[in-house]
């Protein structure tokens, strides 16, 4: 039988990133000990209020349709959630729930782009944007990051970028997988060419509680560019709750119509068990929260630190996210090989960046969302792996 063209512009490299992932939990599956740190699922639990609330939701029958684009109290949780956050106050008519900033952004992208159109994203990138992109029909044009400049986006290299058939500019800030944090002056300058190109810009904050010494700035909060700025986020890393799938959009009361529509013919919205967990998540700081962030901040501390003190390794410290990315140019090897020998070789698996894209290349992104004692021990399995190779499996260039 025949599918249509979609199914070809859903396979791409974004899909064949996880490569690594899937050979290391076929390891486990065969016994092995193997730390896994090629994903970010946070190891820890949803906070314990959340649970109740929808433990609490389903025996009082909680199981019926509801909101399509997220209960009135849903979207106001999500409304006031980002006005603490940024400071801007958000009509609650802006906000459309969603499953998790995943659907948030196909839903919001296939709102905005279409075939013909030009996206611009800046690479490495998250893995499914690919996809994502592909998925509506338009194209993806890559914008590279360089580590020599910590891996934040340029605005001249996103003008340079822009056609006449450019829609639209896919930010992500904290950013998967190299842990920068756009300040307030790159935001402003990517958002004045979005403004003067008459651009959309779309971004994904899903890790904007996760900052570490640095402040998250939304493109929202840019009052010159603020009618044209797409909000993508979720409770998955903040909240820990990746298998809740609650993400949502915020947008021109315009899209959140829109958004309505295509949920309509999507999914009819979120279960109404899980939307009433939604207020009781963002309510408050939850304690939950503020610790998760420490333990992150702490766990990236001590890579950081660890991994410094390795013969040919080096890393770039995140600001945000729940990843680092750790240079392995000098170890000789390139980062798919390094990758797939760390993880044949001493048990631990990560991704090697190139998979998130050619700038990526040389580097490993290391994941944080294991307990620390775990993470430890990653560290010196990977200590003792470099130290195997410098003496004498792989040419290492010297100190
Ligand atoms: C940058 C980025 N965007 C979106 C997502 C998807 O998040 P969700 O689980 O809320 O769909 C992830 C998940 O890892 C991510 O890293």
């Amino acid at each position: 039988m025949r599918y249509a063209d979609l199914v070809h512009r859903l396979e791409n490299e974004g899909s064949r990133a996880w490569e690594i992932h899937s050979a290391a939990r076929a390891r486990e599956d065969a016994g092995h000990d193997v730390i896994v740190l090629s994903i970010g699922d946070p190891d820890f639990e949803t906070p314990k209020a959340v649970v109740d609330t929808t433990v609490a939701a389903l025996r009082g029958g909680r199981t019926h349709y509801t909101y399509v684009e997220g209960g009135p109290e849903v979207r106001r949780a999500i409304a006031e959630h980002h006005q603490r956050l940024t400071g801007i106050a958000v009509d609650p008519d802006c906000v459309v729930a969603t499953f998790g900033a995943q659907g948030a952004l196909y839903s919001a992208l296939v709102c905005v782009v279409g075939p013909g159109d030009e996206v611009i994203v800046p690479e490495p990138m998250y893995a499914t944007y690919d996809g994502t992109i592909g998925a509506t029909g338009a194209t993806m044009v890559r914008v590279a990051l360089r580590g020599d400049r910590r891996f934040h986006l340029d605005a001249a290299d996103v003008e340079r970028a822009v056609t006449p058939r450019t829609r639209a500019v896919l930010l992500n800030t904290p950013h998967n997988p190299t842990g920068a944090v756009l300040s307030r002056a790159e935001i402003e300058a990517i958002g004045d060419v979005c403004r003067r190109h008459d651009l959309w810009l779309v971004c994904d904050e899903v890790y904007a509680t996760l900052t570490y010494g640095v402040a998250h700035v939304s493109p929202s909060a840019v009052p010159a560019i603020a009618d044209r700025v797409i909000v993508v986020s979720s409770l998955s890393k903040s909240h820990a709750m990746c298998g809740w799938r609650v993400g949502w959009v915020i947008g021109p009361k315009e899209l959140a119509h829109h958004l309505y529509n295509l949920s309509l013919v999507i999914h009819y919205g979120l279960p109404t068990f899980v939307q009433d967990a939604v207020p009781v998540a963002l309510a408050h700081d939850h304690d939950e929260v503020a610790s998760m962030r420490e333990t992150f901040r702490a766990r990236r501390d001590l890579v950081v630190q660890r991994v410094r003190a390795m013969p040919g390794l080096d890393c770039i410290q995140p600001e945000g996210s729940v990843f680092l990315m750790v240079d392995v140019r000098g170890s000789g090897l390139s980062s798919q090989a390094f990758a797939w020998r760390l993880l044949e070789e001493a048990d631990v698996a990560a991704l090697p960046a190139d998979g998130f894209g050619p700038s990526g290349t040389g580097y490993l992104r290391w994941s944080l969302t294991v307990p620390t004692e775990r993470l430890s021990q990653a560290c010196d399995r990977l200590e003792a792996f470099v130290r195997g190779l410098r003496r004498g499996h792989a040419p290492i260039t010297p100190e």
